[in-house]
């Protein structure tokens, strides 16, 4: 049986574990995806034993940068500084190139106001540079955060930062909406009123519940790229790095499949 897994503290039972088991039952492949959770602490004495024993993983929060000194990145990898995704002592992200594939088939409507400054925020912002995007607004609670990151991407992509007391007001100047933090998923929310949104031709929320966001933008036919879309365009991508992606299984399973 082949092993797959997701490194990840504290322990959270995945998307990708619930997704990609179903999806190995309903292919056939004998294969098995499990939740590993490593105390940060611990992290460098026990990576070793996974990287030997599974076949393919992933990396989440708070890992994906101590893992790059175990591994060897690739380029795209090493210029966001983030591996989400190993397979035979290579590193990938996948984040940046799903959020990508996400967006290929849309016309994004300028300015884009992106908010939140984390691992996530990185990837989607070397995603925008890819696709060709010169110019964002960032917004993030800690604005010092969101200044390093500005610093980080200065030669790819020009960010303007704003305050947090500004979110709205930016929101109204701007015409696509990202939101790359965890506001929705435990419920609070961004307490925009339709007026706030009403300049916006795109929302894209990376939260994988039915946030107050995501039910707003379809109230007010908004475009709406939700996060398990998010997520599913990364996966097809950790799929093909390891090797056993099937278009049409994988999308049955995603559409079809049961993940509350
Ligand atoms: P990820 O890898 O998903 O980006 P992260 O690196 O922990 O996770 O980043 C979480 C992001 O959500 C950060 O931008 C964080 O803001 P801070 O940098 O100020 O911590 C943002 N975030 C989380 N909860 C928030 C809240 N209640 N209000 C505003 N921002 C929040």
């Amino acid at each position: 049986m082949r092993r797959f897994g997701l490194l990840q503290y504290p322990e959270k039972e995945s998307l990708s574990k619930k997704i990609f088991n179903q999806y190995f039952k309903l292919s056939s492949i004998n294969a098995k995806y499990d939740d590993i959770v490593i105390e940060p602490r611990k992290f460098d004495t026990r990576v070793t034993e996974y990287l030997e024993s599974y076949d393919g993983l992933n990396v989440t929060v708070p890992f994906k940068e101590d893992i790059i000194k175990f591994i060897s990145p690739v380029e795209d990898a090493r210029e966001i500084n983030a591996v989400n995704c190993i397979y035979q002592n290579k590193g990938y992200n996948t984040d940046w190139k799903g959020f990508y594939n996400s967006l290929l088939d849309t016309d994004l409507k300028l300015p884009i106001l992106l908010v939140g400054a984390g691992g996530a925020s990185k990837a989607i912002i070397y995603g925008l540079y890819k696709l060709g995007i010169k110019h964002l607004i960032l917004v993030n609670r800690t604005i010092e955060k969101a200044f390093k990151l500005k610093d980080f991407f200065k030669t790819k992509i020009d960010i303007t930062v704003e305050s947090f007391e500004n979110l709205k007001d930016a929101l109204k100047r701007s015409k696509t909406f990202i939101n790359a933090t965890s506001i929705g998923m435990f419920g609070e929310s961004f307490n925009f009123s339709n007026e706030d949104l009403s300049n916006l031709h795109l929302i894209y929320d990376i939260v994988y519940n039915f946030t107050s966001l995501q039910e707003q933008a379809l109230e007010n036919n908004i475009k709406l790229i939700d996060g398990k879309t998010f997520w599913y365009y990364q996966a097809v991508e950790n799929l093909k790095i390891w090797g056993i992606y099937d278009e049409v299984r994988f999308y049955d399973t995603f559409v079809n499949g049961n993940f509350s």
